[in-house]
């Protein structure tokens, strides 16, 4: 949900136009570049990471904070310099703020020749295909709801692991939150569409998968399923290892999803449930839809039926009107659930969100970021113990590649998804590896391999 990444592989039709493609935000995001990649693929196009050799560079774009969009206006002021010197350059932003904004970006940037929407992927080598042939501008943000999930299946971050979206947009109004705008209402795809695509990427190497959707423990109402069902069904596939799910929602937590995760093997030990904040006011202006004590039912729950289960919080700091007092609500809410990770954000009005315009961004900065800073020392402190706790016991570790401080250093993650960092061979990644928890700090935890237990993928 952060960094700007240089995503699929450069890869493609050798000798085909080179594209340069460039992806901000979350998870969802690099799926959607993955999708970009196997269709500009299928049209012949070929990748570069290089900017001197590309003939279209692709932004996939983020909107979830202004911060978000602010790096990608000021890499378009780059581009807008590079394109200068170099006409033909094909520039085009996709996904969340060709979503939002669509042809006002073309106003306010001369040199972006495209934008492409959320659920307009499909159309993207044909809008570029016409772009490089007569240099009109495209805008396509008004596609169809039922977006094709056509994959390449060997397009993904790693030979082990694959991302699956289970569906798309989101049929929530949090105050607060720019996704039902650009990424529209809540669909989920077939559980035998799921099921299918999970079977080609197993049968290609995969050992675990990530399903992702915005409110992932909704999928299937609108069918009668719930993302239960789908645990289950996946827990039948032979060399699948591992599914974990991204994220869940504590408005849609129901028994059904605790009791499949408690009886199935291959679900993560991990549940990704924003709170978002302690306060019940602050989450009523929000329209989160629970209290703070519905919140602390659930965790109770999880933790009471799913040994060794973690649970991972987003919190929002500093929502109009919040008060000391709901800060402080918010903080004996994080001290009692102890998140095994937390990501922290000061709040930052979004255009087209409910709240704006109507809830003034009244908390300043400055205080702000003094609850941010305190909330964050609070929360690596409860890191630190639980790490600490962890010292000395054996973990099965999926190994994803090597450490980039230290290339003798190997990381990957067990089945709660904490990040672990020990010794070993670069040959060892994509295989599952026995490790003894040797060390800790708050941020990692670093061990020695036990023993490498036989490869799953070969
Ligand atoms: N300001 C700050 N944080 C936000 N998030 C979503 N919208 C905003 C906003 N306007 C956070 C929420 C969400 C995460 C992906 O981003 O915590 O869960
Ligand atoms: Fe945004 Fe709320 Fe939907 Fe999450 S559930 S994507 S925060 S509107």
């Amino acid at each position: 949900m952060n960094d700007a990444v240089l995503s699929p592989p450069p890869h493609g039709v050798a000798g085909g136009p080179k594209v340069l493609l460039e992806v901000f935000g979350c998870q969802m995001n690099k799926l959607d570049a993955e999708l970009v990649v196997g269709a500009l693929k299928r049209s012949g196009y070929d990748f570069t990471d290089r900017d001197e050799e590309a003939d279209a560079v692709l932004l996939v774009t983020c909107s979830i904070r202004d911060q978000a969009e602010h790096r990608v206006h000021s890499h378009l002021g780059e581009i807008s310099v590079a394109k200068r010197a170099r006409p033909d350059l094909a520039v085009g932003v996709l996904g969340c703020m060709a979503s939002r904004e669509g042809e006002s970006l073309l106003k306010r940037w001369p040199a972006l020749d495209f934008v492409v929407g959320t659920r307009d992927f499909p159309s993207v080598a044909t809008v570029l295909d016409e772009v490089r042939a007569d240099g009109t501008r495209i805008v396509a943000v008004d596609g169809s709801p039922q977006v094709s999930e056509e994959r390449e299946i060997d397009v993904r971050p790693a030979k082990s692991r694959a991302y699956v979206t289970v569906m798309r947009g989101c049929d929530k109004r949090c105050t607060y939150c720019v996704v039902p705008n650009t990424r529209g209402l809540e669909v989920s795809r077939p559980m035998e569409d799921i099921y299918n695509e999970v079977h080609r990427l197993v049968d290609d190497g995969v050992v675990e998968v990530t399903l992702l959707g915005q409110t992932v423990n909704a999928w299937g109402r609108g069918a009668g399923n719930s993302l239960g069902d789908l645990l289950e069904r996946l827990e039948e596939l032979d060399g699948l290892r591992r599914v974990r799910f991204i994220t869940s929602h504590p408005e849609e937590m129901d028994d059904r999803l605790i009791d499949s995760m408690a009886n199935c093997h291959k679900a993560g030990l991990f549940l990704h449930l924003p709170p978002q904040s302690g306060s019940d006011a602050m989450l009523r202006r929000m329209a989160r839809g629970y209290t703070a004590d519905r919140y602390r039912e659930i965790a109770r729950e999880l933790k009471a039926r799913i040994p060794g289960v973690q649970m991972g919080a987003d919190v929002i700091i500093g929502f109009p009107g919040e008060t000391d007092a709901d800060f402080e609500s918010t903080v004996e809410l994080v001290e009692e659930v102890r998140f095994s990770q937390a990501f922290l954000f000061r709040y930052s009005p979004r255009p087209g969100t409910p709240a704006w315009g109507r809830l003034a961004d009244d908390v300043p900065d400055d205080v702000k970021r003094a609850r941010l800073a305190r909330l964050q020392k609070i929360q690596a402190a409860i890191q630190e113990e639980r790490h600490q706790t962890l010292i000395g016991t054996r973990h099965e570790v999926l190994v994803e590649g090597q450490s980039r401080r230290n290339p003798r250093m190997l990381f990957g993650r067990n089945l709660a998804f904490d990040r672990i960092v020990f010794e070993g061979e670069p040959s060892w990644t994509d295989r599952f590896v026995d490790v003894e928890i040797t060390d800790s700090t708050a941020l990692t935890l670093s061990g020695k391999r036990v023993e490498v237990v036989p490869a799953a993928c070969p």
